[in-house]
């Protein structure tokens, strides 16, 4: 069977439903943006051979939607990944190949980043996830001045320290993923996504469960609480008590 991808997502209607569904976010202006700057899937990976490098792929094909500093790109929906430790980046990317995200109808960033994974070999997944986790870090955006952070900081330390840590950068152990290296709206898409069991809803995917679990209790407002606690968690605040410290 060829490595060629198994389906190949159209951009343009990709890019053009995800607006009708899920980006509240998004202006109308860069609807058209957005249209016109998605790159082809199947022309990206159309390059793709097994002996191409980490470094190589990243150039050719990941930069083009994450940037080459890994930036992402906010009007292609496509996340920070600067930094993403390298057991996180190729556990991803496995989910994505295998289905496991990126598998729901509605999911169209994630269906996305699926089609691109599928050209992918294991090597070349531990040597992009490599490139990736050299990459300097870019922090979450601090929220808005004036935000009383006060509940954030609590409920983060209630419902989310014990897996992703005091600091936000998350745990091994867990599977839990860092968190203040994402951008705002990636956040809050995701928590979304658990919540309506477009991410995390894979029978197999055990990990994913446990956000399912948490997120399904948040409300809208809660997430932006969250969202807004993580900028800050990721500018120094800290959600211990004195005596944790
Ligand atoms: C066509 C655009 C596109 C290309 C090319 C692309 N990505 Fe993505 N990537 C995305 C989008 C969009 C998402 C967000 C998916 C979601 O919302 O679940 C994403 C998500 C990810 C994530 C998950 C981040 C997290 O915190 O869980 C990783 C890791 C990732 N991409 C790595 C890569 C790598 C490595 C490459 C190159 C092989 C690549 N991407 C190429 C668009 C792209
Ligand atoms: C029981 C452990 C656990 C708790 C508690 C927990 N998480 Fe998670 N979280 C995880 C795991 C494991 C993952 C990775 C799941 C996967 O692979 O999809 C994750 C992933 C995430 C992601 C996606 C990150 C990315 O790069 O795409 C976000 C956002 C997140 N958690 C936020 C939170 C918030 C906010 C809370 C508190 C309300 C919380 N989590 C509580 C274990 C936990």
């Amino acid at each position: 069977m060829p490595r060629k991808l198994c389906f190949v997502i159209s951009p343009l209607v990709a890019v053009t439903s995800l607006l009708l569904h899920s980006c509240a976010e998004s202006e109308p202006d860069t609807a058209a943006a957005a249209a016109s700057a998605v790159p082809s899937v199947e022309a990206l990976t159309d390059s793709l051979t097994d002996s191409l490098s980490g470094t190589d792929i990243y150039r050719q094909i990941c930069a083009t939607c994450h940037g080459e500093n890994g930036e992402g790109k906010e009007e292609l929906f496509s996340p920070y990944i600067a930094g993403l430790p390298v057991w996180y980046g190729e556990e991803q990317l496995r989910k994505f190949r295998s289905g496991q995200r990126g598998f729901h109808p509605e999911d169209l960033p994630g269906q996305q980043m699926r089609a691109i994974s599928l050209s992918l070999t294991d090597e070349q997944i531990s040597e992009i996830a490599a490139v990736v986790a050299a990459m300097p870090m870019i922090l979450t955006e601090a929220p808005p001045a004036g935000t009383d952070l006060q509940r954030g900081r609590y409920q983060f330390a209630n419902t989310c320290m014990e897996c992703h840590r005091y600091n936000g950068m998350g745990e091994v152990a867990f599977h839990s993923a860092p968190l203040i290296s994402l951008n705002r709206s990636y956040l809050r898409r995701q928590l979304i996504n658990y919540r309506s069991g477009r991410r995390g809803a894979d029978p197999g995917d055990i990990y994913g469960q446990k956000m399912v679990e948490i997120s399904s209790r948040l409300s809208d407002e809660e997430i932006e609480r969250f969202v807004d606690y993580i900028g800050a968690l990721a500018h120094g605040d800290d959600p211990r008590s004195e005596r944790e410290r």
